[in-house]
């Protein structure tokens, strides 16, 4: 069976990628990692940190997963000691201490560490908490004399937590020699104003990739060797996912468990199951005059100038393109060439507008 969830040997190529970031790692380079939702950034971290296991021991922190500051520095101090085994520290340091210590004593892990995380969550200011957290990778790093890989997946959710926690954030680390760093984000735009921006908090700290879709001749074999397709099967699946890593993976796991579903009715269900999802997407773009409008035209192919001819000024159109690309729906591909990030989004709605 397909696994739809984070990869182990179903992994599909990002080959140069990944070389090129584990030796850049090793030496020392933090990363950036930026792409539109389901491309592939979580999966590509996680096979990073399986890969370099024998290097660096890894530290993966969601930011998705925490609601507030306190909560950050929880998921931190967490992730910390679950590298060495103690799960859970937190919660368990809030409920019975001693139990803690003797599980700590059981993994051998020195009295010294658990005083560092215990430390921290003495601290009764959120955000002086969170300091400590964010200092306690690169403090049980010096202490194992090891370099850590620590990796922060959605960053770009932070500033929902509290506006300063970028330049909290690289205020410390800029200073850490035993962490590396990687983070993850789907919200282009703003990876881009924390990162690459000359005028960004995190500006030339680390390396940039921009995930695309996965190479069409490794998703043609993989689709071949699964699915033991013939030649027009497999076209057809490249054309419809355009080898988006998530909707590949799904689609085909649709066709494996349903041994009597063409291709097409596997589309079908696809197209079903992710309809709430793309409908929501959707409806964020209503919210503004003429955005799902350019984006259905451009969902079918077609070019927004020519079919918005006397409805809309070009100079609008050309603002909502921006606007669209900044907000990562669109991809310029060429010179006035735009497309969908999501390639199952244009066909829904290319389906749906012009049936
Ligand atoms: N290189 C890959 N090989 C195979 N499957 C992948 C690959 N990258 C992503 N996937 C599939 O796509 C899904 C979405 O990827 P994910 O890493 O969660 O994307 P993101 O973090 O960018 O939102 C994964 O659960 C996995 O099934
Ligand atoms: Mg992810």
């Amino acid at each position: 069976m397909i696994r739809v969830g984070p990869p182990g040997e179903e992994f599909i190529n990002r080959r140069k990628e990944l070389e090129e970031v584990k030796s850049s790692l090793i030496a020392g380079q933090s990363w950036v990692f930026i792409a539109p939702r389901r491309y592939g950034k979580t999966s590509l971290m996680l096979k990073l940190s399986e890969e370099l296991k024998d290097y660096m021991p890894s530290i993966y922190i969601d930011i998705n997963l925490c609601t507030n500051l306190r909560s950050l520095g929880e998921e931190i101090i967490n992730a910390v000691y679950s590298q060495a085994g103690l799960y859970g520290f937190v919660q368990r340091a809030k409920e019975r201490l001693s139990e803690l210590l003797k599980s700590v004593r059981r993994l051998k892990l020195g009295d010294f560490e658990v005083e560092l995380g215990l430390e921290a969550l003495e601290e009764k200011d959120d955000y002086n908490f969170l300091r400590r957290a964010i200092e306690l990778p690169e403090k049980t790093a010096e202490r194992w004399n090891k370099r850590f890989l620590v990796m922060y997946d959605e960053f770009s959710e932070v500033v929902k937590l509290h506006k300063d926690v970028p330049k909290l954030f690289r205020s410390l680390i800029q200073f850490h020699k035993h962490c590396v760093y990687i983070f993850a984000g789907s919200q282009e735009s703003m990876m881009k104003n924390l990162f690459v921006s000359s005028k960004g908090v995190f500006f030339k700290f680390a390396r940039s990739l921009y995930l695309d879709f996965l190479e069409e001749k490794d998703c043609k074999n993989y689709i071949k060797e699964r699915l033991k397709a013939n030649q027009k099967e497999v076209e057809r699946i490249v054309e419809i996912t355009k080898c988006h890593p998530y909707y590949l993976k799904k689609l085909l796991h649709i066709k494996l468990t349903r041994e009597k579903a063409s291709l097409e009715e596997a589309l079908r269900i696809l197209l079903e199951e992710e309809r709430h999802y793309l409908e929501l997407l959707m409806w964020h773009l209503k919210e503004k005059k003429y955005r799902a409008e350019v984006v259905r035209i451009l969902s079918c192919g077609e070019n927004p100038y020519e079919l918005l001819k006397g409805v809309i000024r070009t100079q609008q159109i050309n603002q909502i393109l921006r606007d669209l690309e900044f907000e990562g729906v669109v991809r310029r591909r060429a010179r006035g060439k735009y497309e969908l990030t999501d390639p199952l989004l244009a066909l829904y709605l290319c389906r749906k507008y012009q049936p």
